[in-house]
């Protein structure tokens, strides 16, 4: 293979071979393609966009790069969830433990936040005690016996999507639509499950700022898992406001509970049942989660869940020694507010990391005292700024300024869930 001629055909327009494509995959995980070539073909790739025939060869090369989870021991159903990722997206932390309390076994591979979004993994380390490392006996034994386990993905499953990962994010490749999809994709069929929920979230504080890019996303996710032998359904759903009232790893756990409680905002309750009910339906089951949230039933199952993998679901979570609030300066209703700004805020706060392998501060975030609709006087609070270290609060607050609006009228009520692909 001349990797080089092969960087240039794909620049100039032209069609790859899939044993082409296979080819410069495995050799760049093996370490025989360098990875300034790779960058090339990435940007190339970036550039030109991949044919159904290169995506599929591509998606298929990163799953072989590594180990598949054979998840065959387990007796129940098992349907995966993914979100891609937004400010408050705390859906994991419930949806798992509540279609598990179903009788459909959830095994939820999580990563770590960087920049504005949070992780799943920074958010339930929050609990004392808690860890995402999983050995694949474990949680084959966990999946099985509970039903739900959320753990960090071991190395050896697609890891050339590790190496390709990293060198997209300092090559100004990860905006590329088909390598999201097989970079997602890849790490949804190698886990093993025979139906995955996929949420895409459009809007200012997703990856895809408008509904056509998402779609076209979302298609080819579910065209990929549907090939693969996957049953894939995706739920387009928006990002434009924080998603509940909590943004920041202890907090966004703290009202994860008090969903699973009973409690919590409406816009968070109906996107969990929308999400886990769709999980339902690809477990081959045609009940409805709604109840179940609203009597608090997949509590106990969290609390196994978390107990589990060395958690204390009783433990109180960390509390920010620093509190500032940020008031209104006017009286109306809080007509916007920007999810962006306040994932910005969160991070600022303590609650993200800059680079990979930073340390995350557990009780640093943004709690939203009002969200969008509500009426509000001046002088109220809107929000409250929580951090580990004093110095970081005016950082925060600095990220908010022009974040929200308050007018004279409610704005129209803009649907949560956009479309739903299968
Ligand atoms: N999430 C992933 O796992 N991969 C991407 O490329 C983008 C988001």
């Amino acid at each position: 293979m001349n990797t080089a001629e092969l960087i240039a055909r794909k620049a100039s327009g032209a069609a790859l071979d899939p044993s082409e494509i296979r080819g410069v995959l495995a050799g760049f995980t093996a370490g025989n393609v360098a990875p300034e070539q790779m960058s090339a073909l990435l940007m190339a790739v970036r550039w030109r966009g991949m044919t159904v025939a290169e995506l599929s060869a591509w998606t298929g090369a990163m799953v072989d790069s590594g180990d598949r989870l054979d998840l065959s021991s387990v007796r129940a159903p098992v349907v995966d969830k993914h979100s891609s990722g937004g400010v408050g997206d705390k859906v994991s932390l419930i949806v798992a433990p509540l279609v598990a309390s179903f009788g459909i076994a959830v095994p939820k591979l999580s990563g770590r936040g960087l920049g504005h979004s949070g992780g799943t993994l920074d958010k339930l380390e929050s609990i004392p005690g808690w860890s995402g490392t999983v050995s694949a006996e474990d949680f084959l034994a966990q999946l099985d016996a509970v039903g739900a386990v959320i753990a960090g993905a071991s190395a050896s499953l697609a890891p050339a999507d590790k190496k390709l990962y990293a060198l997209r994010d300092v090559t100004g490749t990860v905006e590329s639509i088909p390598l999201i999809a097989s970079s997602i994709m890849s790490k949804k069929i190698a886990g093993g499950a025979g139906a995955v929920l996929l949420d895409v979230k459009v809007g200012s504080g997703a990856f895809m700022p408008s509904v056509d890019p998402a779609r076209e996303l979302a298609r080819a996710m579910v065209d990929l898992g549907t090939a693969a032998g996957v049953r894939t359904v995706c739920l387009l759903t928006s990002m434009e406001a924080p998603l509940g009232r909590a943004v920041g790893n202890a907090l966004e756990v703290a009202e994860a509970v008090e969903v699973l409680q009973g409690g919590g905002p409406p816009d968070l309750i109906a996107l969990c049942v929308a999400v886990a009910d769709e999980m339902l339906a690809l477990g081959g089951s045609e009940r409805s989660s709604a109840a179940a949230l609203q009597e608090g039933s997949a509590y106990a199952l969290w609390e196994r869940m978390i107990g589990a993998q060395g958690g204390d679901p009783s433990a109180p979570l960390p509390q920010a020694p620093h509190v500032r609030e940020v008031r209104a300066g006017a009286s109306g209703v809080l007509t916007s507010l920007d999810a962006r700004a306040v994932g910005n805020a969160s991070w600022r706060l303590g609650a993200g990391r800059a680079a990979p392998g930073d340390d995350v501060a557990a009780s640093a975030g943004v709690l939203l005292r009002a969200q969008v609709g509500e009426q509000i006087l001046a002088g109220d609070v809107l929000l409250e700024l929580h951090a580990e270290d004093a110095d970081r609060l005016d950082a925060g607050e600095h990220a908010l300024e022009s974040a929200w609006s308050i007018g004279d009228t409610a704005p129209p009520p803009t649907p949560l869930i956009l479309e739903k692909l299968s």
